[in-house]
């Protein structure tokens, strides 16, 4: 029959307690699953003010086309300057999430003669990016950069080109990459390095653009990829990068050329937000007082507003997940394949609108 291989598919992905459906959202929860970091998505005050400035310019709801076509409006431009400044490199591309700038940029750069070394736990779009390349794919053992250099020291003189990559916050675990050491390596070996800063942005450094601004290495990393959807309580993504890399992509970089830009109302209001980040560090500091007070409370290990409760089994994860959500904390469960098997878990992901005391209830009610 035409169908029973889906239908069967889907069978043993319930009977795994792998099935995925859309859950219900109760805007009445408290929300421990959403990448709103900085709270900003519940900021009516910022959206108040941001209307007055859409009315004032009249922002279009949609580009109907490709940047390279008639789609280029000029908040495009106005957006890239901004982050290419704040940043310092000598430009900036904007892609339309972080998926399409993942997917997009490394299946661009990286060719048959290349490289790719990831580190083994990257997202699936950098994964997804990396297929879609000609290159050869190796991973290395999550932040062990022993094992790293081990197949630099093996491998280098093979490729033309090595592409180092990897996430400086990770986003299932929240633990952190440590950027000196991977300058370090890409200086040591004549490589690149690619660091996506999704659930960094906003979050850490002074200024609030991640944790290369918080290590200092910016004028290290070749490429800088952020995310808006996330902290920015927006949409999209960017790559600081240089002039040639940005002139290389939006010549090559398939994410990019087929498909619509984003609705310049979109870039408007990260724009608006993007240039309000380094007023937002009451809400970067709390955010990392409240993560350390809650793993400690719950005894659980974390470096970052990403809190992982790691639990095994796919089922009860499922079963945690709904007794909190029952008790108004909107927890979801991580199951394979976006986490290893066996390592199902709830991902506690904080807010700087949250307080401690609201979050203290939830460590009885794991203990059920
Ligand atoms: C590390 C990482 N990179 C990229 C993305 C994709 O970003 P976007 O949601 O903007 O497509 C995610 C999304 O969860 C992510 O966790």
């Amino acid at each position: 029959m035409k169908y029973e291989r889906y239908i069967s598919t889907l069978e043993n992905l319930r009977e795994q307690g792998n099935y995925r459906s859309f859950p219900e959202t109760n805007g009445n929860l408290i929300e421990l699953s959403s990448n709103d970091y900085l709270g900003l998505n519940k900021d009516y005050t910022l959206y108040a003010d941001f209307v007055e400035e859409f009315k004032a310019n009249k922002y279009k709801l949609s580009a109907c086309s490709s940047r390279l076509l008639s789609g280029n409006a000029p908040e495009y431009t106005q957006l890239e300057k901004l982050i290419s400044t704040a940043y310092q490199t000598e430009d900036c591309l904007l892609y339309n999430s972080g998926y399409h700038a993942n997917v997009g940029i490394l299946s661009a750069l990286a060719g048959k003669k290349d490289l790719i070394l990831a580190d083994k736990l990257v997202h699936a779009s950098l994964i997804d990016g990396i297929q879609l390349s000609d290159a050869t794919f190796m991973r290395y053992k999550h932040v062990d950069y022993k094992h790293l250099e081990s197949l630099l020291e093996k491998h280098r003189n093979e490729y033309e080109e090595v592409f180092i990559v990897s996430e400086s916050i990770f986003s299932m675990d929240g633990d952190i990459a440590e950027l000196h050491k991977l300058v370090e390596l890409k200086k040591k070996y004549n490589c690149f390095l690619y660091i996506d800063e999704a659930h960094a942005l906003g979050v850490r450094g002074k200024n609030g653009l991640g944790c290369v601004e918080e290590d200092g290495v910016i004028q290290d990393v070749d490429f800088i990829v952020g995310t808006f959807g996330k902290a920015l309580a927006s949409v999209g993504a960017f790559v600081a990068c240089s002039q040639l890399f940005k002139e290389y992509l939006v010549n090559h970089s398939r994410t990019l050329i087929f498909t619509t830009a984003l609705p310049p109302i979109n870039l408007a209001w990260t724009a608006y937000l993007f240039e309000r980040l380094p007023d937002f560090n009451d809400r970067r500091i709390h955010l990392s007082e409240l993560s350390k007070a809650f793993a400690k409370h719950l005894n659980v290990k974390a470096e970052s507003h990403i809190v992982p409760y790691i639990i095994g089994s796919n089922q009860e994860a499922i079963e945690a997940s709904k007794l909190l959500i029952k008790n108004d904390f909107n927890v979801l469960p991580i199951r394979y394949p976006t986490v290893p098997q066996n390592t199902a878990r709830l991902r506690f992901s904080l807010s700087a609108d949250l307080k401690l005391e609201t979050l203290k209830l939830i460590k009885d009610l794991l203990k059920k």
